[in-house]
């Protein structure tokens, strides 16, 4: 695929979430005057970073992983010298779940469709995901559920994926939300980015 041709598949993919009635977060998006959040960064990405769900900051603004997480996230990216524009990055759920809440199953049924598109458009290299609920999407989706234990034993390890299309690695990392008031996964997530680095 071009990247005209990548650029077009994404707007499609903007515009039918931006008119997704249906969801059942379309009212409260609209609402609170918050915007969809699809995605940012390149469409030639080597790694794309798979978050839960935006929260307030980045409902407010349409950019995922703008807020506490995501100031984080840019820190970890520091660490291994890569850019946010060289990456993407995304959620699982592209609105915000009313205070913050977890994902719901029919949530989630109804956003994925459009992550599994942007993970074509792209073809990463590298699937990185944060948090449980990206990890056990991803995981199951490429059928790798029976792998799936707690996040604690998983982060950080790399899995290999073969589709008759496209090879690839998933790596789990924890949220960079959990690791803001936790020296130790803190360390844990940094130490996990080098293997990230060490992947592409
Ligand atoms: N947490 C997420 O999982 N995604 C975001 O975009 C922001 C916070």
């Amino acid at each position: 695929m071009n990247s005209e041709e990548k650029k077009e598949k994404m707007k499609e993919i903007r515009d039918e979430v931006v008119n997704l009635k249906k969801s059942p977060l379309y009212h409260y998006r609209t609402e609170h005057n918050y915007y969809p959040v699809i995605g940012q960064g390149s469409h030639d990405a080597n790694i794309m970073f798979i978050g839960e769900a935006p929260g307030e900051n980045e409902a407010k603004t349409g950019v995922p992983f703008c807020g506490a997480s995501g100031k984080f996230l840019d820190e970890l990216l520091d660490h291994i010298n890569i850019s946010r524009e060289k990456v993407y990055i995304t959620n699982v759920l592209k609105d915000r779940p009313p205070g913050n809440r977890d994902p719901l199953a029919n949530e989630i049924g109804m956003y994925a469709p459009f992550l599994d598109r942007q993970i074509e458009i792209i073809g990463p290299k590298v699937i990185a995901t944060l948090g449980r609920f990206a990890m056990n999407y991803i995981m199951e989706k490429f059928g790798l559920k029976d792998q799936i234990t707690k996040i604690t034993e998983m982060h950080g390890k790399v899995f290999d994926v073969d589709t008759p299309t496209h090879s690839f690695k998933i790596v789990p990392l924890y949220h960079p939300a959990v690791a803001i008031y936790n020296a130790n996964n803190k360390d844990e997530l940094k130490k996990d980015f080098e293997v990230l680095k060490s992947l592409v």
